[in-house]
C-alpha cells in the first residue's frame, strides 16, 4: 500500500484575495503548509500589512508575491491576475476572501451608499475575480496530480475557486442588509460559475465561516462596547467555542484539493454547528 503525503495534493499556485490579513491570510498560510509552490496575496492594504502577510507565508519556505489591488475595480483585478501569471505561470487555486462588513442599520433608515459599497466589494469583487481567474484557468493544462498508479480515472482539475460567503449566506441577522444580501449573492454566483466551469474541469465552491474575531468584526457590524461584547459572547456560545483562523484556511485547502473532484457548487459551512443549533449555547 502506498501512502500519499497530503502535500502532493495541493502543489500548485494559490491566489488569495483579502490575503494580507485575517482569514484570507490564514488561507494563504494553510496552502503554504500544504505544499503550494507559490502564493499570491492580493489586497487593498498598503505595503506594511502586505509585508506582514507575506512573512507568514514565507516562513513556510514558499515564495510569495504581493499585489495591491481593489477587487471592485476591473482593471486592478485584471492586472493582478496578469502579474500572478507572469510570475508563476498559472493559477491552480483561487480563494476570494476580500470582503467588508459595512455599517449596521435598519432597512427603514438604510444608507444606500453603504449598501452599494458592500455589494461592490463583496459581490462585484467576487464576480471580477472569478472572471479573470476562470479566463486564466481555461487556458492552462490541468494540474499534475501525482496520484498512485493504482488510482486511475480520476477527473483532472484545471483549477479550483473557493469564494468566501458566511453563515449570512443561508441565514440573516437584523440590521445587516448589505452584508447578508451580499453573502447570499456570493453563494448564488458560485453556483453559476460552477455550472459554467465544470465541463472545463474547473470547480467553484463557497466556504461559509462561522464567527471569528477578525478586523472585519472589530470594525463593527454589530453594536460597539459592552453590548457588542455581550453579543459576541452569545454568538460564540452558539458556535460552541472560539474558532481559530487556520481552521478556515484548512477547510479551503480541503475544498480545493483535486481529490475533491465531485465537490462542486457546494456551500461548505464551517461553524462548529452554529447554524444547526436552535439554542443560544
Ligand atoms: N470574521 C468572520 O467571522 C467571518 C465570518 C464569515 C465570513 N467572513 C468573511 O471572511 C472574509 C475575510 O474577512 P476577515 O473576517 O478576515 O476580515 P478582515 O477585515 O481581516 O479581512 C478582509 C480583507 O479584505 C481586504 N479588502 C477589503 N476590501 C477590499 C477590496 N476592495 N479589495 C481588496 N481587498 C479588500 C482587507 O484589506 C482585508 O485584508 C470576508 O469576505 C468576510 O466577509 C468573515
Amino acid at each position: 500500500m502506498s501512502i500519499m503525503p497530503a502535500t502532493y495534493l495541493t502543489r500548485g499556485v494559490t491566489f488569495v484575495t483579502g490575503g494580507a490579513r485575517g482569514l484570507g491570510n490564514a488561507v494563504a498560510v494553510s496552502f503554504a503548509k500544504a505544499g503550494a509552490t507559490g502564493v499570491v496575496l492580493v489586497d487593498i492594504q498598503g505595503k506594511e500589512a502586505m509585508a506582514e502577510g507575506a512573512k507568514n507565508v514565507e516562513s513556510h519556505g514558499v515564495e510569495c508575491l504581493t499585489i495591491q489591488a481593489d477587487v471592485s475595480k476591473e482593471t486592478d483585478v485584471e492586472n493582478a491576475v496578469a502579474q500572478a501569471v507572469s510570475r508563476f505561470g498559472r493559477i491552480d487555486y483561487a480563494a476570494n476572501f476580500a470582503g467588508i462588513g459595512g455599517q449596521a442599520g435598519s432597512i427603514a433608515n438604510y444608507d444606500v451608499d453603504n449598501f452599494r459599497r458592500v455589494m461592490d466589494v463583496n459581490v462585484t469583487g467576487s464576480l471580477l475575480c472569478m472572471k479573470y481567474q476562470m479566463k486564466q484557468m481555461l487556458q492552462q493544462d490541468p494540474i499534475a496530480m501525482h496520484l498512485p498508479d493504482s488510482e486511475t480515472g480520476r477527473v483532472p482539475q484545471r483549477g479550483s475557486i473557493v469564494n468566501c460567503a458566511s453563515v449570512n449566506s443561508i441565514m440573516a441577522s437584523a440590521y445587516s442588509a448589505a452584508y447578508t444580501a451580499s453573502k447570499h449573492a456570493v453563494a448564488g454566483l458560485t453556483k453559476v460559475a460552477a455550472l459554467e466551469g465544470r465541463q472545463h474541469h474547473i470547480r467553484v465552491n463557497t466556504v461559509s465561516p462561522g464567527f471569528l474575531y477578525t478586523q472585519l468584526i472589530s470594525n463593527g457590524l454589530g453594536p460597539a462596547g459592552e453590548a457588542g461584547e455581550t453579543k459576541w459572547t452569545e454568538l460564540e456560545a452558539r458556535q460552541g467555542r472560539s474558532a481559530t483562523f487556520d481552521e478556515i484556511g484548512d477547510a479551503v485547502v480541503l475544498l480545493s484539493s483535486p481529490r475533491m473532484s465531485l465537490l462542486n457548487a457546494h456551500n461548505l459551512v464551517v461553524d462548529n454547528g452554529f447554524t444547526v443549533n436552535e439554542m443560544s449555547s
